[in-house]
């Protein structure tokens, strides 16, 4: 998934121009800019390309998320559910709205399974947030079914998935609204950096006023504007709009890219005994950042990971990782804060406690799980020694 291997003159020549106007600001500096908006621009181009009316450009994915719960108007006393496969960072901006985070169980999709999601909601459900893992699809089309017949606002966490689509529609396109992430490990890269779409134009009001402080952005001039309600700085800077811009313009070679490699490799994988992949709803949209699969147990996953590192082909072993399955989120099971008091697992109404056991599915499946991350830079030569890895695998196995 990584943006960061096709920088080049293109992202260069952006950057410049922005500096040679100098205006770093995305909002006023009208006579300095000589019309360019580089965030406003590139929130326009990824929202034709996704496929939504609206397009916020915010700080990170992180803050993606942050904003467009806030804009939902979520908060204490609200639960908002998400899934025990997914980067920390979707339930710690639940944590930060002041909601209950709750967990759901994932499937063989390595996303939410809708059939537990529907046993996790409750009076005090306030928001849905699915992850599409890696590059692809969440069962977005039952989750949104799901959630409709009661109301509850799907919020798409499609941080891992720019360029993803389900049928021809963009993923985070399904929901109230869909964020995305452009770390500096993402297929589209700024660096650091975010987006919120929505067809919703007063969703997109909301998150627009709260991610600069609370201002209501009509032309009256910086400092004269109105404000609705508190708000908070996420924004998004001119030399990010800039690469955002440039990267968007490659990020459907890269998607191209990564399904060819990806597909080279899973010919070969399938020939191991056992091997099963995940399942990719629809492979056209799949943005193939990862190639995905499960062994039949938990000792052949080992195996079989052992063999491959040894070939220089390591695979990630997901039923370890710290940073991404709930088994292995040692500081929520705990409750650990930085806050003295204890909050946000220590609260007025009541403490919240997460047991590592919650979730037996998604440890199950996750410790059977391995996956390669698909490089845009792999030629021929690595991927004749990865094959060759998978060979030696199939023949000592
Ligand atoms: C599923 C998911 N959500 C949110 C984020 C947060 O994005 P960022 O690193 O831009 O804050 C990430 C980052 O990897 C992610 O994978």
């Amino acid at each position: 998934m990584p943006g960061f291997e096709w920088l080049g003159k293109e992202e260069r020549e952006a950057v410049l121009d922005v500096m040679d106007r100098g205006v770093l600001f995305r909002y006023e500096f009208q006579d300095q800019r000589q019309g360019a908006f580089r965030v406003r621009e590139f929130e326009e181009a990824f929202a034709a390309y996704a496929g939504a009316r609206y397009a916020l450009a915010v700080s990170s994915g992180t803050a993606a998320l942050k904003v467009a719960l806030a804009a939902l108007g979520v908060g204490p006393g609200d639960e908002v559910i998400t899934q025990g496969f997914t980067f920390v960072a979707t339930w710690e901006t639940i944590f930060e709205c002041g909601c209950t985070p709750v967990f759901c169980e994932i499937d063989r999709t390595l996303c939410m399974d809708p059939a537990d999601l529907e046993k996790k909601i409750t009076d005090k459900t306030r928001c849905i947030v699915p992850v599409h893992m890696m590059g692809a699809q969440a069962r977005i089309k039952e989750i949104k079914a799901i959630a409709d017949k009661r109301g509850i606002p799907v919020l798409e966490d499609t941080a891992q998935s720019a360029g993803g689509f389900l049928g021809g529609k963009g993923l985070g396109t399904f929901g109230a609204a869909g964020t995305f992430s452009f770390d500096s490990v993402k297929t589209l890269t700024t660096g650091e950096g975010g987006m919120i779409i929505t067809d919703d134009q007063g969703l997109y009001q909301n998150a627009s006023e709260y991610h600069d402080h609370g201002h209501d952005h009509k032309p009256v001039g910086r400092g004269n504007e109105g404000r609705r309600f508190l708000g908070f700085n996420y924004r998004m800077m001119e030399l990010q709009g800039a690469l955002g811009l440039a990267q968007l313009k490659k990020l459907p070679d890269m998607v191209k890219t990564q399904q060819a490699n990806k597909a080279a490799l899973k010919e070969a994988l399938a020939r191991i005994p056992g091997v099963s992949f995940r399942e990719i709803l629809d492979p056209a949209g799949d943005s193939a950042t990862f190639l995905s699969w499960f062994m039949p147990g938990a000792e052949e996953t080992e195996r079989l990971a052992g063999m491959l590192a040894q070939e220089g082909a390591g695979a990630i072993p997901w039923g370890k990782n710290t940073w991404h399955a709930y088994p292995h989120w040692e500081h929520l099971h705990a409750g650990s804060s930085a806050i003295k008091s204890g909050w946000p697992f220590k609260r007025p109404e009541g403490d919240l406690s997460y047991g590592p056991e919650a979730l037996p599915q998604t440890a199950a499946l996750l410790a059977r799980c391995l996956s390669w991350q698909i490089m845009l830079g792999w030629g021929e030569e690595k991927l004749e020694q990865m094959t060759q890895a998978i060979n030696h695998a199939v023949a000592n196995w």
